[in-house]
């Protein structure tokens, strides 16, 4: 079993987390504040969860879920995630991160953004797509008809693969979204992002932190992403 570091101690960082050690896997877990801010969580995690600084999770991590505020990721220190595959959860919102031409005139997508960012890491997108409250109610094992299916992007081969089955064994099956410049498929306000994975598609924005997930497998994830057009980021608000 891999030990799964992971940066961002937030809404999908925690929920992930706690995938993981439902599933057998140490995580080392890391915030912008310290280890000691979290002990309550480690607590709740179990035996299987530590609490480090983020050069801990990004040396003690076999692979990285690297979830923290787009903003945020140019604080990382240089090289951190060199050589490791990572799995990124970033999303754009200009209200949290700033304006950033280069998305809002889609020369790149996000992914190709923080992957520029990284520089010799094996970066791969994932988990951005669904609502963190989500994550734990729609995993299941491996095999159960009822399983839902998550989209991933990436340039590199192995690291997709590796992603893949880490995803596998947090209770997913995995959709091949292709690369990187593929990823605006399951951005913000694409077709892929989000809704998909709602009971009652039509639930109006400010219910979503309370609506209930729906089954999402695979053959509705990949038929969902062919349909997406790309959205104008520009016209992004929020
Ligand atoms: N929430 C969702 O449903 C959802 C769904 C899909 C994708 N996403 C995307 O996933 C990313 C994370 O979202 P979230 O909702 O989990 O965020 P969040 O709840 O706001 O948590 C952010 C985490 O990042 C940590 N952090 C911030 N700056 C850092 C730094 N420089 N070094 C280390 N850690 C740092 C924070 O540390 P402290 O706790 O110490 O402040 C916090 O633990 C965002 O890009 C978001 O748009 C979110």
């Amino acid at each position: 079993m891999p030990i799964l570091g992971i940066i961002g101690s937030g809404n999908i960082g925690t929920a992930v987390a706690r995938l993981a050690v439902a599933a057998g896997m140490n995580v080392v877990i890391a915030n912008s504040r310290g280890p000691e801010t979290l002990s309550d969580l480690i607590s709740e995690l179990g035996p299987l969860a530590a609490a480090g600084t983020v050069e801990d999770a990004a040396k003690l991590g076999d692979a990285i879920v690297l979830s923290i505020p787009l903003k945020a990721v140019t604080d990382l220190p240089d090289g951190l995630l060199a050589g490791k595959t990572v799995l990124d959860t970033s999303n754009y919102y200009p209200s949290r991160d700033g304006r950033i031409t280069t998305l809002d005139d889609s020369t790149v997508t996000t992914s190709e953004l923080v992957q520029s960012w990284l520089p010799g890491a094996y970066y791969v997108k994932a988990f951005n797509n669904i609502l963190a409250h989500h994550i734990p109610l729609l995993a299941r094992p491996a095999g159960s008809p009822d399983r839902s299916a998550l989209p991933i992007a990436s340039d590199n081969t192995e690291a997709k693969a590796e992603a893949a089955a880490l995803i596998d064994a947090l209770g997913y099956d995995v959709v091949d979204a292709g690369t990187v410049a593929e990823s605006w498929r399951f951005e913000p306000d694409a077709a892929g992002y989000t809704r998909l994975y709602l009971a009652d598609e039509s639930t109006p924005d400010d219910q979503l932190l309370n609506s209930m997930p729906g089954i999402t497998p695979k053959e509705k994830v990949e038929s969902t992403l062919a349909s997406a057009t790309r959205v104008n980021v520009a016209e992004r608000i929020f």
